[in-house]
Order: structure tokens, then sequence, then C-alpha cells
């Protein structure tokens, strides 16, 4: 059936909820967050009125990268308990109509999976091709790329003499799509956690599956490496593979399938995500989020500006318009805070400015994805030692950086504080009581102190909280095709201040804008003929203006 420019599908008018498992709750007071842990919270979640819940990786792994890692794909991580507790977690969910997406993790596996264990025993072992392995050069590694997570991309293993390629840390071996077994294998198991009843698949880094043979070195940036993104990112055969799993697979279920795809453009992604729905069901894109990028990537405490947020968002809404479908998402378990990054965390904004963030994503074109703790408006940890961090990446990145003298201990620690991963990683603020009520031990990562005034109990007391905004978001995207299906239009193009757009469908118009500052700023489109309010997060409105970081929408 079509509606307006796009044809009906549940999984476009489905609001996604992510957990991070580690750090959802603790039911056995190891600090460790657990599968029983989120099962006990599924009432919660179905209150707020999510339809799918995406759960970080559960599988079995040695967590040199908290999951990312895995060890074995048909088993459940010790910490987060056992297969029997994983279907009972299935089956209630259903029964609380959510849906379950597991996390795809197979761009690389852990150097501890049978396959890899096997692989670097000898030149000859018949899993050697299921990873990417070259002889030096020189006596060196085979090119120059460095990995994510700090130092070489190639990890020189003596047994055979020859460097395996590992994108992300050395426990992360790629695995080599090129191997038709490697992808025997990754559709088989697929199949198998299909048969089990999931509904869907978020695939970690899977633009990356494909790489340019060639191995050329890569720009260098930071003085250091150089970059592997030109030959690795939407490589030369990843289409091809992901129309193949999904005839083999993702075809003979009824799912929702998103991408994870770094360095995707436009026109890349019109292909992941095609209309004829031949790969994926949606990509998420990383330009907003990556909208400050300095030397040396991602590290920077530099406020994002609207002039600079607007153009990207603006330009995935306009262009994928009837031709592939957008994710939406400020958040995840790789991002800061949103309501400390884009908004305001101040006593006196933070609530106000957490809400015109999610008006702003939520009345937009495309599937919402909310990190656990943003329908709270949980905020960034501000760590002040680096004893705190647990991520990988925030840890070796500030080595690489702080021990080669690039940049200084403090502005490295304040770079962490504003852009670290672990400030979405701490623990799901429950309640008052002790350790947020996250763990009845000791949490794996401290939580954020500001527990006692920002925890769900608090949020469900108060009719005016975070949450129920969230939920009346979710709601008007439940009950008005127009939120799902309206075709985007930007308005206030040139504004420094105001974030504004319509929907239309048939004869309706949604309009909506969001003051990204905390003064007052002139606005005069709900003066007249606007139609009547749906939504907004302040009570009262003054004429010809937007309070601080006030949000309204309206629908004539
Ligand atoms: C993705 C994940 C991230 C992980 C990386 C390697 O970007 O979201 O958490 O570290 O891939 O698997
Ligand atoms: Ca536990």
């Amino acid at each position: 059936m079509k509606i307006g420019n796009e044809t009906k599908a549940w999984w476009k008018e489905a609001v996604i909820y992510q957990i991070y498992p580690r750090s959802f709750a603790d039911s056995n007071g190891d600090g460790i967050g657990d599968l029983n842990g989120i099962t006990e919270h599924l009432p919660y979640l179905e209150k707020l009125g999510v339809d799918v819940l995406w759960l970080s990786p559960i599988y079995q792994s040695p967590n040199d990268d908290n999951g990312y890692d895995i060890s074995d794909y048909r088993n459940i991580m010790t910490e987060f308990g056992t297969m029997e507790d994983f279907d009972r977690m299935l089956a209630e969910a259903h029964k609380h109509h959510l849906k379950i997406v597991m996390d795809l993790v197979v761009n690389h596996s852990s150097d501890e999976h049978a396959w890899f264990i096997e692989s670097r025993k000898s030149k000859d072992n018949p899993y050697r091709d299921y990873y990417i392995w070259k002889d030096p050069v020189n006596g060196k590694e085979p090119n120059n790329w460095g990995s994510c997570f700090g130092g070489s991309a190639w990890e020189y293993d003596e047994a055979t003499n020859m460097y395996y390629l590992h994108c992300f840390s050395k426990k992360q071996p790629d695995l080599n799509w090129e191997n038709p077994k490697v992808r025997d294998a990754v559709f088989d198991m697929m199949t198998w956690w299909c048969d089990k009843g999931i509904d869907g698949f978020r695939m970690d880094v899977i633009s990356m599956i494909s790489k340019d043979p060639a191995y050329p070195d890569g720009p260098v940036t930071d003085g250091l490496y150089g970059s592997f993104s030109p030959y690795v990112c939407n490589g030369p055969h990843v289409h091809e593979y992901l129309q193949e799993m999904n005839r083999r697979v993702l075809s003979k279920y009824d799912l929702l399938t998103v991408g994870e795809a770094g360095g995707v453009t436009i026109e890349e992604a019109k292909k992941y995500a095609n209309k004829e729905q031949t790969e994926l069901n949606m990509v998420f894109q990383f330009e907003h989020v990556d909208c400050v990028q300095g030397p040396i990537g991602k590290w920077s405490d530099e406020k994002p500006k609207l002039s600079a947020l607007r153009p990207i968002l603006n330009k995935w809404q306009y262009e994928l318009e009837g031709k592939a479908w957008n994710s939406l998402y400020w958040d995840n378990h790789d991002q800061p805070r949103v309501v400390s990054r884009f908004g305001n965390d101040s006593d006196q904004f933070r609530v106000v400015s957490a809400k015109m963030l999610a008006t702003c994503l939520h009345m937009m074109k495309g599937t919402p994805y909310i990190y656990q703790g943003e329908e709270i408006g949980m905020t960034n940890v501000y760590f002040d030692r680096l004893e705190d961090y647990r991520d990988i990446e925030s840890i070796n990145a500030y080595h690489q950086y702080v021990d080669s003298g690039i940049v200084s201990p403090e502005k490295m620690m304040s770079y962490l504080k504003f852009i670290s991963r672990d400030n979405a990683r701490t623990p799901m603020q429950w309640n008052d009581k002790e350790n947020a009520g996250f763990t009845t031990g000791t949490p794996w990562i401290k939580v954020n102190p500001n527990y006692t005034t920002i925890n769900t109990e608090a949020a469900l007391a108060d009719p005016d909280s975070v949450f129920y905004y969230y939920q009346k978001l979710i709601q008007l995207r439940h009950t008005l095709p127009i939120v799902v299906y309206g075709t985007f239009h930007g308005l206030l193009e040139d504004s420094e201040t105001i974030y504004a757009y319509t929907r239309t469908l048939d004869d309706q118009t949604l309009t909506i804008a969001c003051n990204f500052t905390d003064t007052e700023q002139p606005c005069d489109l709900f003066e007249h003929g606007a139609g009547k309010e749906l939504i907004s997060n302040y009570a009262e409105h003054k004429a010809g203006v937007l309070q601080p970081y006030e949000a309204r929408v309206f629908l004539g």
C-alpha cells in the first residue's frame, strides 16, 4: 500500500530503543547488567511505547571491546546469562509487544573465536582464508593503515611470519568476506537466530566488509597513521555481499535491518537501503554526529553549531525522499549524551533542551532510535581521571596522542569529557538509591553522580518529565501517518538559532520549530494559519518568539 511517496511497512512506523546490556540492569549483584535485568524492565519499556529493542552484542566474548569482539556467535556471554535466559527474555518481550533486534558483528570476530585460533596455526589450515593475512613489506606492516583504536591496523604473527588485518583492536581480526565459506558460515548463523524468532539485525560496521584488494596506503592526517576509510568503507563488493545475504537469509523472514555505515554517502545509502529492498531497510549515517572533526578525527571539545548541523540533517531528508529510508538518531553507545553535546545539561536547561532535541528528531522522516537513558535526559559523566574510563577507544586514544606529544594531557581529558563513548555507557539510572538501582554490587563503570535527581523513578512521578514527553512523541508517530510518511521541507534555512521544517501529506502540514539557544529568538511561524498545537516543551508561549530551547509542533 502507498502513502505519500512511500510503501507502507511496519519498520517505517516503529520506534527503536537501544539497550547496552552491560549498563542496563544487573539482576544478580555482580556489577554487570544482564539478560534477566532486561526482562525485569520490559514493562517500563512497554510504558514508554517503543516497538523494538535493539540489544548491543550479548554473545560470548572476551570483552576487549565490550562484546563487539565475539568468540562464539551461538552462545550467550557468561556474564549476561544463559540461552534459557535469552529464550525467556525473547518470549516475554513479545508478550509486551516488543520486538528484539540483535547486533550482528561480522566485519570481524574475536581473536579467541575458534575460526581465528585455527586460522593463525598455519598457512594451510582450512580456516586460514577466513581472515586477511599479508606478507611483510620490507620487513614491516603491509601498508600504513591505523586501527580505529590506535596503533597499526596490522598485527604481526610469529607462527607464520605474516600480518593479519584488524581495523579495530588487535583482538578483533577482520573476517575475509571474499571467501565464500565465510559468507556461508555467517548466513547459517543468521538463519539460526532468525529461526529462534528474533525480529531483525543491526549490522555493525557493515559498510567495511569489502576491502580494496590493492591495500594501498591511506592519507595521513594525525601525523601517525594512514586512514583505511577510502579503501575499506563501501568497498568494491559490499553491495554484492549484502544482496546475497538478502537473498539467502533476510528475504525469508519479516525483519528490521539497519546497517551501521561509516563513511556512507547519499549515493551509497540509496543502494544499501534501496526502494526495491534488495539489501537493507536503512543505514546509520554519521555526518551529523561527526560535524565537528579536527586533525585527530573526532577528538575535540568544540560544541557543534546549528549552521553546521542543519545542512547535513536537511540533505539526508531531501535526498532520500521517495528513494531510500532514513534512520534518525542522536545517541548510541558510541556517542556522548545528546543533551550534553547538542543541548544544555545545566540544571536550568537540561529538561527543556532534552525535549527540544527529541522534538527536532522525532518529527523528522525516518525510523527514530532512542538510546537507553536518553528518555530521562541522562547527561555526560565528565570523569576527571583516566582511571575511571573503561572504553578501549578512549584509553588508547589518550595514550596515542598524549604519549606522542600531539595533545596535552589536560586537553585530551577535556576531549574525553566531551566525546568519549563512556559518557553513554555509565549505568542506567533507575532510582535515587545506591548505584542508581542498577546493581547491589560494585558497578563495572562508575554511576553518574547526578542519579539522585535524574532517574526513572523521579521521571515517572513527574508528569512534566522528559520521559512523558518522549512517550507523547512516540504516540504522535503511532497515531498520525503524516509523522511517518509526510514529505520534509526545510524552513528558515539561514537561521543560526532556530531549526525549523514542515512535513506534508495530502492536504495536511506539520510545522516544527526548535530554538537551539539559551536565549529568546524571534519566530513568527506560528502566528497565523499553522493550525493547532500538537506538542511543545513550554506550557505557555510568547507571541512572535521562541523561548530558550523552546520547541513547537503544529498540525494544520
Ligand atoms: C561499531 C560499534 C562499536 C565498536 C566497533 C567495532 O562502530 O558500534 O561500539 O567498537 O563497531 O566493532
Ligand atoms: Ca549481572
